[in-house]
């Protein structure tokens, strides 16, 4: 295993939408084995793999001591509102409120293929729907309360 870079706000390349997983080879095991560590040597809650720099639909997620791996993530059900704080690895030390679903059911991929659903609520939805945004390119600044103005003040002019 081994830590990787974790690209930070304003990287073009974290705007990318990335690519569906096709092959659950050795070189996806050795992808989240290392995002699993760079993840926990940050402190992180959670890392999708466009944050590492490779543009695929994986992502891993630590919500209250459980380690979760989910490939081609889709959100099936998503229901009521909670509102909260929320900060990302690729932003730094900004954190914001942000408007998520309060319980959500997933479906995915573990690293070998096998299909399956997890349903979450609480930190499980916010982490989730934060981790599946980034494989869109998309980063909590863009739905937080003063995301704009972080935007305006840290971004490419
Ligand atoms: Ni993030």
């Amino acid at each position: 295993m081994a830590k990787r870079k974790v690209l930070k706000f304003p990287d073009e390349r974290l705007r990318r939408i990335s690519k569906k997983v096709t092959e659950f080879d050795e070189e996806l095991a050795e992808l989240l084995d290392d995002m699993r560590e760079t993840m926990y040597a940050n402190d992180g809650m959670g890392l999708a793999a466009p944050q590492v720099g490779v543009p695929i639909r994986a992502l891993v997620m630590d919500v209250g001591g459980n380690f979760f791996e989910l490939i081609n993530p889709e959100i099936i059900n998503a229901e009521g509102e909670q509102v909260d704080e929320e900060g990302c690895l690729s932003v730094g030390k900004f954190n914001d409120i942000v408007k998520r679903p309060s319980k959500v059911t997933i479906k995915a991929q573990d690293r070998l293929g096998y299909h399956y659903e997890i349903t979450g609520e609480k930190y499980f939805a916010r982490c989730v729907c934060h981790e599946i945004d980034h494989l869109d390119g998309i980063l909590f600044i863009d739905k937080s309360e003063h995301g704009k103005e972080f935007k305006e003040k840290f971004g490419k002019k």
